[in-house]
């Protein structure tokens, strides 16, 4: 591995701002890409002394994108299927979860249909 100095480590990372939560564009507020994979890949970077300059593209040309060097890597959401192992390299999993919302036993919701009409837009 290379010495790393003091000057600007950035790495050029590749997502698709079309999946919210994980990652979507803040229109209310900035233009800004936002979501969970957004604050995940700057939490570790930020660890490591890293700078991330994000880049949103269509999510299919993000594989194309790391093969042509434009990308550092890619953080999308994206899950593991054969074509894709041919030619890229997966991390290990940083998002498998067994996480739920909770109501009170005798609450009135028990699914989101119960939701309907009680919420505005739904
Ligand atoms: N997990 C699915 C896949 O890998 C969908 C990911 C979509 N992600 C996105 N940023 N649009 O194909």
């Amino acid at each position: 591995t290379e010495e790393k100095t003091e000057e600007a480590k950035v790495l050029r990372v590749g997502t698709s701002a079309d999946y919210a939560p994980f990652e979507y564009v803040d229109t209310a507020k900035s233009d800004e890409i936002i979501g969970f994979d957004i604050d995940l890949a700057n939490l570790i970077a930020e660890r490591l002394g890293y700078t991330l300059q994000f880049t949103n593209t269509d999510f299919n040309s993000l594989i194309p994108g790391l093969q042509a060097d434009k990308f550092d890597f890619v953080i999308a959401g994206m899950t593991p299927t054969e074509d894709r192992d041919e030619v890229v390299d997966f991390s290990v999993p940083y998002y498998e979860t067994e996480q739920y919302l909770v109501t009170p036993k005798d609450s009135n919701i028990s699914s989101l249909e119960d939701l309907k009409g009680k919420v505005v837009g739904a």
